[in-house]
């Protein structure tokens, strides 16, 4: 039987390939210290998992509406308000279930065949493969480790050519952290404008932003903005709600219409339980979000500490999200566990043989000059993966 083509230029996501293997050794009896999860390791906060099971009780088990429920999205609505002084009405906002899922409405809606869509490097693995998967063109935007992983308004105006339709942007960053400012986002917003180009913001990391950073929505940053973003945003991370697979977008309702088409005809919405969750989770569980960002800037610093006294590895400082993404290109050419190593690829399935540390290879996001160490792991299983990786790599 022949596929369609269109999957022929598409990869399983590399970040699920590593975590079967690690899981696949885990359970062979091989103590792996797992640092390739992209998710939370705290639970869902009580109240969002109280208000899911009262839903089933109470028989909320049937469709919803295919944007998602009215309460939910009034929810999203009044937190883009409160948050970032957008002014969204129910209309514009659509819940689906998870970001991934917001993000290929939102790409399927905005960009076809003769589309380029500009996607800063590194990059979250879904973004060049759903832009394929919708026909267009990924083109990849150097985001320079230099300028701290982050795209200056002169490298898009540059980037910009006859065919480019839109730009993904990501802040906080997976898998660098990086975050802009409010003025480097008005920056790239009024570059953006200026060549009438849509934008993409991947916002679902916000609540995970460290050293007293505040975050700002790039569409928060005039009319002109709003006007051509698509906000996508998640309760996964913020939340640890990744199975309840619930994420949302807002945006101008033109774009936020064609959206809901495409998932009229796809997912539908999320599950009816799974939405009654979430909007208790934005409603109620603010604190939970606080605690849990707190933990993670104290292992945010503790690993920018260890991983600073590696000799080889250079890291820039993760503004936000849980992830490091350190430089390993010194120690290409070197042997780890008797293999030599040239390529991040090969760091990461050394170090998985070596030290029984599983890490994303960088070329996953784009650069094979890196690998992604996600620090969603309790300190002491942190502690011991980093010492792991120095007595590996010494
Ligand atoms: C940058 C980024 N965007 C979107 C998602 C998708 O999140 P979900 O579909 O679980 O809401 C992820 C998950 O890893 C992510 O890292």
């Amino acid at each position: 039987m022949k596929l369609a083509e269109r999957i022929g230029g598409i990869e399983l996501s590399p970040t699920f390939r590593i975590n079967a293997t690690a899981r696949r050794m885990a359970a062979s009896g091989v103590d792996v210290v797992d640092f390739s999860v992209g998710e939370p390791d705290f639970p869902t906060p009580d109240r969002a998992k109280a208000a899911g099971k009262a839903a089933i009780d109470r028989n909320f088990t049937r469709y919803t509406a295919n944007e998602g429920t009215l309460e939910l999205r009034q929810a999203i609505a009044a937190k883009l308000e409160q948050e970032q002084g957008l002014s969204y009405g129910p209309e514009q906002v659509l819940v689906s279930p998870g970001a991934k899922a917001s993000l290929y409405c939102a790409v399927m809606a905005l960009f076809g065949p003769e589309d380029e869509v500009l996607v800063p490097v590194p990059y979250w693995v879904s973004y060049p493969e759903q832009i394929r998967l919708a026909g267009a063109k990924p083109v990849p935007l150097e985001a320079r480790e230099a300028d701290g992983f982050k795209i200056k308004p002169h490298d898009l105006d540059a980037a910009i050519g006859r065919q480019t339709r839109g730009i993904i942007l990501n802040y906080p960053s997976n898998p660098t952290g990086a975050c802009y400012t409010k003025d480097e986002l008005k920056a790239l917003a009024d570059v953006a404008a200026e060549h009438d180009i849509a934008i993409i913001a991947d916002e679902i990391y916000e609540k995970l932003l460290y050293d007293g950073r505040t975050f700002t929505s790039i569409a928060a940053t005039g009319p002109a903005a709003a006007g051509r973003t698509v906000v996508v945003n998640g309760m996964s991370k913020a939340f640890a709600m990744t199975g309840w697979r619930l994420g949302y977008a807002a945006g101008p309702k033109k774009i936020l219409d064609a959206m809901a088409k495409v998932q009229s005809h796809t997912t539908s919405h999320p599950t009816s339980i799974s939405q009654v969750a979430g909007e208790i989770a934005l409603r109620e569980c603010a604190a939970d979000v606080s605690r849990m960002a707190a933990e993670f800037a104290r292992r945010r610093d503790a690993i920018v500490s260890w991983l600073a006294k590696i000799p080889g590895l250079t890291c820039v400082k993760p503004a936000g999200a849980f992830y490091a993404f350190p430089n390993v290109s010194k120690l290409f050419g070197r042997a780890i566990g008797g293999n030599v190593v040239q390529s991040g690829q090969d760091v990461a399935e050394a170090l998985l043989a070596a030290a029984r540390v599983a890490v994303v290879p960088g070329e996953a996001f784009g650069s094979g000059s890196h690998v992604r160490i996600s620090f969603s792991c309790s300190m002491e299983r942190l502690e011991e993966g980093m010492r792991r990786i120095a007595q590996a790599v010494s």
